[in-house]
């Protein structure tokens, strides 16, 4: 197969505005020989992982790493996750590597599981954030471990999205949120998990899971022995953005609710002329004046088919056609963790009690919405 000339021609520029390519879901070597040759020179690519696109840059190119802040438009101490095609180039990554991080590997990788590890010399601390650890993983799909063996080297990648936003899991929304800013975006199709990687630190004296993802906690304990500590918050110095208050967020505010109350929350929000969806795990809780009067989403009973559709079902409501996105709250249990833990940073005010205040300066035209200071109260 030919390649796009617009791609044979980006290999040669230096410049940031591209008219975007999305290669069409083939595993075609000539895609990959084209996102290695633009990975060489420093350029940033996006690819598909088993969980969200990443934003691919060369993890030793400064160069290719201040693209990826840039057009991310994250701040540079917050660190990266550098992707490898196996296990056995952790030594050139990390040092000091605990036996339990090649039980995890072994187990885990290629997954959806990020360790954190001490930082080996040499790492640049653009991917670090300045800190003396470093995340690393072995992603699952078979587009990036094709990449990835090609390119020969870490490709460092936060999730394709702007900082603060929602990941994207098909390659459309990358092209929505980047338009011509990214020469190319490798199609693997959407993502079969759908929210990012179970993060777990590894640095310290005892195992802290960081973010959780599809990797449970039940899981690593199995090969831990032990059960790691959670941290869901940004204290302790570490600077993870997944671990800020609010992160993963819609432009449109989101509520969650537990099921009995939604009606009554519906009902109220209708008084006062919101514009109202709503994400819905059981629809017979729902009376039927309201099916009628809102935009009912039935999402899956599962976690794992809920997980895949959440941040394209979260996409899609963020067209600007409500004022509100109301969220029935999932079960509280350990399977579906990593989905409430998204959607809670994702939730502009929430409660278990369905006891919402509604503030109406959230919805005035004239309140700017930008990411992260909508959030004064976080
Ligand atoms: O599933 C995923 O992990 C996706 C795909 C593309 O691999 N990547 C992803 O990257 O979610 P990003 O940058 O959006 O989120 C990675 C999280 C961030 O919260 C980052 O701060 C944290 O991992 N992280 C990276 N290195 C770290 C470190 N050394 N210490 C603590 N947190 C770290
Ligand atoms: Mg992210």
């Amino acid at each position: 197969m030919k390649i796009p000339a617009a791609i044979d021609n980006l290999t040669k520029e230096t410049s940031s505005t591209h008219n975007t390519e999305v290669l069409p879901h083939l595993h075609h070597a000539a895609h990959i020989n084209a996102a290695v040759r633009l990975l060489r020179i420093g350029q940033v690519v996006s690819f598909p992982t088993e969980t969200v696109y990443g934003l691919g840059g060369d993890a030793r190119s400064t160069v290719a790493l201040k693209r990826i802040f840039q057009l991310k438009g994250r701040p540079t101490d917050h660190p990266l996750i550098v992707h490898l095609a196996d296990a056995a180039q952790l030594n050139e990554w990390a040092r000091d590597i605990p036996a339990a991080a090649w039980k995890l590997a072994e187990r885990f990788w290629p997954g959806p599981l990020t360790l954190i590890l001490k930082k080996a010399a040499g790492v640049l601390p653009l991917v670090t954030g300045g800190q003396d650890s470093i995340g690393l993983r072995v992603p699952a799909h078979p587009l990036a471990l094709e990449l990835l063996r090609a390119f020969d080297g870490g490709l460092a990648a936060p999730s394709a999205n702007r900082f603060g936003c929602v990941s994207p899991t098909c390659p459309e929304h990358v092209r929505d949120e980047f338009a011509d800013k990214l020469p190319l975006v490798l199609d693997g199709g959407c993502c079969r998990v759908g929210v990012e990687s179970t993060i777990l630190s590894l640095v310290a004296n005892e195992p802290v899971l960081l973010r959780p993802g599809s990797v449970s906690i039940t899981a690593l304990a199995d090969v831990l022995g032990c059960h790691p500590r959670t941290q869901n918050t940004s204290s302790g110095g570490i600077r993870a953005p997944g671990l800020l208050s609010s992160h993963y967020a819609t432009r449109t505010p989101l509520q969650i609710i537990n099921g009995p109350g939604l009606w009554l929350q519906i009902d109220h929000f209708h008084s006062q002329g919101v514009r109202v969806a709503v994400m819905i795990l059981d629809l017979s809780i729902l009376e039927m004046s309201h099916k009628h009067r809102s935009h009912i989403i039935t999402m899956p009973s599962s976690p794992q088919a809920y997980a895949r559709g959440l941040y394209r079902v979260m996409r899609d409501l963020d067209c600007g056609k409500y004022d509100l996105l109301l969220v029935e709250a999932p079960p509280q249990t350990e399977e579906w963790s990593a989905i409430n833990n998204r959607l809670q940073r994702a939730a502009t005010k929430e409660t278990t009690t369905g006891d919402i205040q509604y503030d109406s300066t959230q919805f005035s035209d004239s309140t700017p919405w930008h990411h992260p200071g909508r959030y004064p109260h976080r």
